[in-house]
Parts: C-alpha cells; structure tokens; sequence
C-alpha cells in the first residue's frame, strides 16, 4: 500500500525541492510549537524545527534512557530515530515501515553516534516480526490511523514490550460527538480521491482506554497538544500556495486545510499525545 502524500513527497524530494527537504525531508508530520503565536508560516526552517518540537514532546513522554531498545513503528524518514540519537544516545534503535522506499531514505540518512545503533525493518506494524518481551519503548508518531488495525498493533506491542516497558503515540482523536462524522469519512471512494489515503480518526479517548485495556496495556497519560499544533494549517496553506497548484485541486487542497483548522480550534479532532504501560 502506498500513500498519495508520501509518494509526492518522495517526487518531489527526488527532483531537488530545498523548501521540502527542511519541513518534511526528516519528520513527516505535524508540527509543535511551544508558543504557537510565534511561529511563520512562511518559514520551511520554523517549520522543520517545530517538527523536530513533536518528536521532542513525545520523547520525553516516553522516558528514553541509555542502553535501551526502541521501536519506532511507522518510522517515516527515520527522524524520530535520529532525533533520539542526538538527545539520548547509547540506544538501539530500529525502525520499521511498510514502505521500503521511506526505509531506504532512513537509511541513507541514518549516521548513529558512539554507541548508537539503527537498523530499518520493512513490515506491517500490525505483524512485527520481533521476539516477545524484546523491547523497552516503542514509539508510533502520528501514523496508527494508517493501520490496519488498532487493536492488533496494540495487542503486537504488548507482545514486543519487556514487563515495564512503554507505548507512547500521537494520534487524532475525536471528541464524542464527532466519531459518527469520523466513522462516515470511512470509505473505499473517500480513501481514493483524499491526498492522505485509507485513515482511521473514529478512536475516542474511551475507545483508546477500551481497547488498551483489552490489550493488556494500559493508558496512563493522554494530552490534548492540539493548540500547539494549529500553525501546521497556514504552513501547509503557504506550500500549496507556492505549490503553483491551480483549479480544484487548489480548492481542494484550501477546503481540506480550513476543515482539519476548523475541527482543531473547536476541539472536535483533538491531537493527542499517549502513554501506555506494560504491567
Ligand atoms: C504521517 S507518516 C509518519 C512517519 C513518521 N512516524 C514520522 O513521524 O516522521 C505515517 C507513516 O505510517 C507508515 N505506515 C502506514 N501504514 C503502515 C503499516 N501498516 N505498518 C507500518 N507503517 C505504516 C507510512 O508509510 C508513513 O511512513
């Protein structure tokens, strides 16, 4: 399965683009700002560094410590990876991603300090080919609507994870009244014409603590960052701006941005951040 995103992104990388390379040539995703009436939209670097910001946040969340290994399950470029790396060090760290070709840019980025260690996996994050009880943190960064499965990645994880050991992930989560929009978002056409394929938003806060449960992995921190992501919108504005794009497209592009702003202010799709932990 390839994401329409992802492969314009790649495109577009591959052909030379400087402003993509510092906003999403390390981190495909959305950006933190701790001061969000500070940030430029206009700035690709402001950008890059606030996406460096959400990897922080869910970093230290986490509680990374030396020695330990890590999964970043839906690791993208390999950014958090490397973010990891340079903030906390001595870890062993691997990576795994459904698309090879992300796996291969990881790699070729990838240059682990002393004592560091990566290695890039390509498997479904719903199947991880790991042994029980074989990691201490696994890490997830705005990719588990992607999955196939909720459930099974989180009963997956409970497997991988030592006694002790810690989930932690960012996801949209919708308030109450809006998981039956979210669930009408949910088809085979709409996963076609969207520009970020098959997603699933319909998990509340109840669902998340219904099914991590069922798991065996219990939430235990769940922060709503959404107002420290919003400038992510007017960032995205300016690209498709720049973009050249013209016609529907650009409409489409416009509408999609104004909806995603509008249901962040109004708290009906809450960015999040979760913890979860192994008994
Ligand atoms: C928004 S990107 C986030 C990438 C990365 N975590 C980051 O923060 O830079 C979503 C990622 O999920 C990956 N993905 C989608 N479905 C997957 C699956 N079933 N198993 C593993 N990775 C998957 C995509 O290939 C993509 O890299």
């Amino acid at each position: 399965m390839t994401l329409p995103y992802i492969d314009l992104l790649l495109k577009q990388i591959a052909r030379g683009h400087p402003e993509l390379e510092r906003s999403f040539g390390r981190h495909i995703h959305w950006g933190y700002w701790p001061d969000p009436a500070a940030a430029d939209p206009t700035s690709a670097a402001d950008y890059g560094q606030a996406a460096e910001g959400l990897s922080l946040e869910l970093i230290a969340l986490a509680d990374i410590r030396p020695g330990m290994r890590v999964l970043d399950a839906g690791c993208g470029f390999g950014g958090t990876m490397a973010c990891l790396d340079e903030q906390v060090g001595g870890l062993d760290l691997v990576g795994l991603n459904i698309d090879p070709r992300q796996l291969a840019r990881g790699a070729s980025l990838a240059h682990p300090g002393p004592g560091g260690r990566m290695t890039f996996v390509a498997a479904d994050a719903c199947t991880l080919p790991f042994a029980d009880a074989s990691f201490d943190r696994v890490m997830a960064v705005e990719c588990i609507f992607h999955f196939p499965s909720r459930a099974a990645f989180l009963a997956e994880v409970r497997r991988v994870l030592r006694p002790g050991g810690v989930l932690v992930l960012s996801d949209f989560v919708p308030a109450p009244a809006w998981v039956p929009v979210t669930r009408l978002a949910r088809s085979p056409w709409f996963d076609r014409v969207n520009l970020f394929g098959s997603c699933d938003v319909t998990c509340s806060a109840a669902g998340y603590r219904r099914l991590a449960a069922a798991a065996g992995l219990p939430v235990t921190v769940l922060r709503d960052i959404t107002r420290h992501t919003l400038p992510t919108y007017a960032f995205l504005g300016q690209m498709l701006k720049a973009s050249g794009r013209r016609g529907v497209a650009e409409r489409w592009g416009k509408a999609g941005l104004a909806m995603l702003d509008f249901v962040g202010r109004t708290g009906l799709l809450r960015y999040s951040l979760l913890r979860f932990e192994r008994a």
